[in-house]
């Protein structure tokens, strides 16, 4: 219908809202695309311009994909079937992915984005609440070990369909085969990272720390 299409074209907007190039030039005149990993994501923020903007960031883009995925409430039950219903998930999905497309390829920022990981979660945010909760911890006991954001996002993106099927037992096949559909996206996106780990190159981070001095 006229107002799925709508809504597809929505959580790409959404998704294209290039946070972290905005904060970076409205607030310090850089753009984080030229420093640190070149990424316009929360890390390279972060990374680039400290612990307010990387935060904001995060937020804002953990936003985009959960009001993206949300989207579907507004489509109309007669589209997308009752609440929970398998054909409700799998279009909050579709919105979730394309509202990461968004952010991948950012209509407003020359289609040079992030690697999708704070969207994603906010897609998982929304479709599965449990979960997300089980990937956050994921990827923090990752970080905490190793302090790569890359390696801690790439375990907790393959944790997410793994999760699904071994801990929350979903009858939601769909969710599953989104998850392994996400778990390549995530191998293509962090490719320079997974270089730079293999080659013991990658940049570490130390959030845990306590300020000194
Ligand atoms: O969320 C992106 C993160 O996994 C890696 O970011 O800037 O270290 O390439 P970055």
């Amino acid at each position: 219908s006229i107002y799925s299409v709508s809504a597809l074209i929505a959580a790409y907007l959404f998704g294209s809202i290039p946070s972290a190039v905005w904060i970076g030039q409205a607030f310090y005149g850089i753009d984080v695309r030229e420093y640190g990993s070149g990424n316009a994501g929360a890390t390279n923020t972060f990374r680039v311009l400290g612990k307010k903007a990387g935060i904001a960031v995060m937020i804002i883009d953990i936003l985009k994909g959960f009001t993206a995925t949300n989207l579907a409430y507004f489509i109309g039950l007669s589209v997308t079937g009752p609440q929970n219903s398998i054909q409700f998930v799998n279009y909050q999905l579709a919105l979730g992915i394309t509202a990461v497309m968004g952010h991948l390829f950012p209509v407003f920022a020359g289609f040079r984005g992030g690697k999708g990981i704070a969207t994603l979660f906010g897609m998982v945010l929304a479709v599965h609440f449990d979960a997300a909760l089980f990937c956050v911890s994921v990827f923090l006991i990752v970080l905490l070990i190793s302090k790569y954001v890359s390696l801690s996002s790439i375990i907790a993106g393959f944790s997410f369909p793994l999760s699904i099927i071994f801990v929350f037992h979903s009858p939601l096949r769909s969710v599953v085969l989104y998850g392994m559909c996400i778990c390549v996206l995530i191998l293509v996106t962090h490719q320079k990272n997974i270089e730079r780990l293999l080659r013991g190159k990658e940049s570490k981070v130390n959030v845990f720390r306590k300020k000194t001095a």
